[in-house]
């Protein structure tokens, strides 16, 4: 048993930020035990981390991020997705093929994620299987809960970064069949997104999610221009999100459904029935997307929200900046599109942050009993002009907060970095 005093946030629900001020975390197997105000009797001899004025808060899972683009961040910004794409990032993916440049980057990657607090993440690889093997080797290894995949791209796609079905296939499924046993970074199916990928390829992806019980990730209706390819490469279907129902490969494992910003009344219901996650990344909207999710709306329709930084589509890896902008965007959504949007508190974008999202790896991203205690502890968001709450120190983190503000970070009860 070890046990943290000091002011604690989390959010139990998207309506409120629960706040236990000056008081002591119990954390037994890595797992928080309980949180009380006056220090248990039978505790009494458990070492105690005082972390002073500062606020103990879950670590972030970030749900939609490409390792491979993370020596782009911040570059070719002024793009939008297709030029972008096809400029920039495929180039920039075909040099996975290369293992040692993509051991330096996802090592780098790795601490650089962990720096910024997030623990737990959905991640993109390359087409490339050794190379995307070693990151989840290495997110395995650390300890970090994800989700990573093998991407799958065979059709419309530059030659030095294109392959047929049939290896895509083969690859794929030797990654799957290497990884099964692992038991907190774990495989997922990842056909980049419908303008790239075969029939031929999706289905035989949906028979190796039942074959391997394994989940999907992919980009979901995230501009005009992808959603109205989606149906033009696929006319029998009614929506992009139908194209991986009707192969499987939404039945046996988290659904992941980056952006999401331009969904169909039928890409609603049918995330909906699946229970997949609509991922809004803030900074890649704004980027190389140009559109806004529409989150108080698809919440209240029963979908489930979670954020990602979409490096380097997004130019930030802190799923905190995420949060704020998250805010921001509702904002601008509400303003300029007013029929059926509202702007979302700083609650809910903080849940979107750590519970909500942290529920696509089990029990993580919040504080309560039962939790895993994958924390962060955060201080210096103080002025001399006036005491915080710890409420208002977490947003302003969010808002104002750099790497340098996480004082501590805990993976399992461990401190780590
Ligand atoms: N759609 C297809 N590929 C990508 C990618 O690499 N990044 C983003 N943001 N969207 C995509
Ligand atoms: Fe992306």
């Amino acid at each position: 048993m070890k046990v943290f005093h000091g002011d604690i946030v989390y959010a139990a629900g998207p309506d409120a930020l629960t706040v236990h001020e000056d008081s002591y975390l119990a954390v037994e197997n890595g797992v928080v035990e309980g949180i009380y105000p006056v220090l248990p009797e039978r505790l009494a001899g458990a070492p105690v981390t005082d972390c002073g004025s500062d606020v103990i808060i879950p670590a972030f899972s970030d749900l939609h991020v490409h390792a491979p683009q993370y020596p782009q961040r911040g570059l070719a910004m002024d793009q939008l997705l297709y030029d972008w794409l096809h400029r920039y990032t495929f180039p920039l993916e075909a040099k996975y093929a290369d293992p040692d440049f993509a051991h330096a980057v996802y090592d780098a990657f790795l601490d650089d994620m962990v720096e910024h607090g997030t623990m737990h993440a959905v991640i993109f690889g390359t087409i490339h299987r050794e190379s995307t093997g070693y990151l989840l080797e290495q997110m395995e290894k650390r300890g970090l809960y994800g989700y990573v995949g093998k991407v799958n791209m065979d059709t419309a796609s530059p030659d030095y970064l294109c392959e047929t079905a049939e290896e895509s296939l083969r690859e794929t499924e030797c990654f799957l069949d290497t990884y099964q046993g692992h038991r907190r970074a774990k495989p997922i199916l990842t056909p980049r997104f419908a303008p790239t990928c075969s029939w031929e390829l999706i289905w035989g992806l949906g028979k190796l999610a039942e074959k391997y019980q394994t989940g999907l990730q992919t980009h979901l209706v995230e501009s005009r221009w992808e959603a109205a390819e989606a149906k033009r490469c696929f006319p029998d279907v009614s929506c992009d999100t139908e194209i991986y129902e009707r192969a499987g490969l939404m039945d046996h494992g988290p659904v992941i459904g980056a952006h999401f910003i331009f969904p169909s009344e039928d890409d609603i219901r049918i995330l909906k029935k699946h229970g997949g996650y609509a991922v809004q990344c803030p900074d890649a909207t704004v980027n190389v997307i140009a559109g806004i999710m529409s989150t108080a709306s698809l919440a209240e329709q029963g979908i489930k929200l979670g954020l990602g930084s979409d490096i380097a589509g997004g130019s930030n890896l802190g799923i905190y900046s995420q949060a704020a902008r998250s805010v921001q965007l509702s904002k601008l959504k509400e303003f300029y599109e007013p029929d059926g949007n509202t702007a979302i508190p700083f609650a809910r974008a903080f849940y979107m942050a750590t519970k909500e999202g942290g529920a696509v790896f089990g029990k993580t991203g919040s504080l309560e009993p039962g939790y895993a205690f994958d924390a962060l502890v955060i201080g210096g968001m103080d002025d001399p002009f006036g005491a915080l709450t710890p409420a208002q120190a977490v947003e302003r983190f969010c808002y104002l907060g750099e790497t340098g503000h996480i004082r501590a970070r805990y993976l399992g009860g461990e401190k780590i970095g």
